[in-house]
């Protein structure tokens, strides 16, 4: 739990008036600290190889757990591939780090329902991620019908209480990409949940108000949904202003203010059904400032302070740790964390790049300077 100190506001070097709660917050001299126990982030894209060695630290330094997506080249589609990719995750971490990935399997048209108990019998896979082929990066093994072809899959993972993790976009080339959320819940997503209500789904990366709404009327604790610090600070805008900004594209594409504000108030407002996944998916400069870019943001090392800011603006740090470390593993069913995170309220200047031998990534906010800074305690 946060811990509480009450003080008198005149010791306080920051304006209170936009900050709700102040047992929730302690201050150290000019400094306002905020100690949360620690948070998981439940959609994050490690890679592999050398990108792995290089962005693994910037989650694992903040982060206690992440549920790992699968979408590498070939896609992590069996239960043996988990196990070894966890290994290779492992192996890339320093010694003194306690990071621990939660594996997921890509959902494909072929996947068995043995596999899925392979899966729940292994104890590293936690989740089944399904890619509507075509969506997204390494999405082209993913699924062409979900209803046609895997059907059988998902009663199974109801069976073993395995939860799917949907990219929820259609890929009709014919539907405007800034309507593909919506008609996918229409599609999709209501339709799944009518059929096989026991199926514990997250809806990743929400990004619209039609998937607040959407989650809002399920039953809570079966769907949920991960939010992203780009989808709760930037609208459409941010793609085109000064001139095409790739640093700022992912999918599913920033969409309209109201969107975004919606998406604000539903985590903001204390439900249990929204939680921290930073979707951080590095891709190297080169790859974005090109022809025809890559879409992923890479946030990592700055997803934290950037949710502080979230819901230090809307007047809600009282309601963020429940976002950033209870709902995740609550719906998960497992446990919460028991260390703690200090988030201390001072100045820090994002780095302009991160560079490796492979080339540089850029980070999200680059350059610019953020106002809370997490500590591990
Ligand atoms: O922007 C994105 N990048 N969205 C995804 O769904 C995939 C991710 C990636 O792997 O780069
Ligand atoms: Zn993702």
């Amino acid at each position: 739990m946060i811990k509480s100190l009450v003080l008198p506001s005149k010791a306080l070097k920051f304006p209170v008036g936009k900050i709700k709660g102040p047992r929730q917050l302690r201050c150290k001299g000019p400094k306002m600290e905020l100690t949360l126990t620690q948070p998981d982030d439940w959609h994050l894209h490690l890679r592999d190889g050398d990108m792995l060695e290089a962005v693994v630290c910037h989650s694992a330094s903040h982060f206690g757990r992440a549920i790992v997506m699968p979408n590498l080249k070939p896609p992590i589609t069996t239960t043996a591939a988990a196990v070894t990719y966890r290994e290779s995750i492992l192996k890339a971490l320093p010694a003194n780090i306690n990071f621990t990935p939660l594996m997921t399997l890509y959902l494909t048209d072929t996947t068995s329902p043995e596999e899925i108990k392979f899966a729940r019998r292994s104890g590293v896979v936690f989740a089944v991620k399904l890619y509507p082929a075509g969506a997204t990066t390494n999405s082209q093994d993913g699924v062409t019908d979900l209803f046609g072809k895997c059907l059988p899959v998902l009663e199974e993972m109801a069976e073993q209480n395995m939860p799917l993790l949907v990219h929820g976009e259609v890929t009709n080339p014919d539907v405007d990409v800034f309507d593909r959320e919506k008609v996918f819940i229409e599609t999709v997503l209501q339709p799944l949940v009518q059929r096989l209500p026991q199926l514990g789904v997250v809806m990743e990366h929400i990004t619209t108000m039609d998937a607040v709404r959407f989650v809002e009327s399920c039953k809570e604790g079966s769907v949920a949904a991960t939010v992203t610090p780009q989808h709760l600070l930037l609208n459409r805008n941010s793609l085109f202003q000064g001139g095409l900004q790739p640093h700022n594209y992912c999918l599913p594409v920033l969409k309209r203010e109201i969107h975004r504000q919606a998406i604000v108030a539903a985590v903001t407002s204390g439900s249990k059904r929204f939680f921290l996944g930073t979707d951080s998916a590095p891709h190297e400069r080169r790859r974005k400032e090109c022809s025809c870019g890559c879409a992923g943001i890479y946030n990592a090392p700055v997803a934290l302070s950037l949710y502080a800011k979230v819901f230090d603006e809307a007047g809600a740090l009282d309601k963020l740790e429940a976002f950033t470390s209870f709902n995740g593993p609550d719906f998960y069913g497992l446990p919460r964390n028991t260390s703690k995170i200090k988030m201390i309220r001072t100045p820090w200047k994002v780095p302009e790049s991160f560079s490796f031998s492979f080339g540089d990534i850029i980070p999200m906010f680059a350059g610019e300077t953020l106002e809370w800074q997490p500590s591990l305690i």
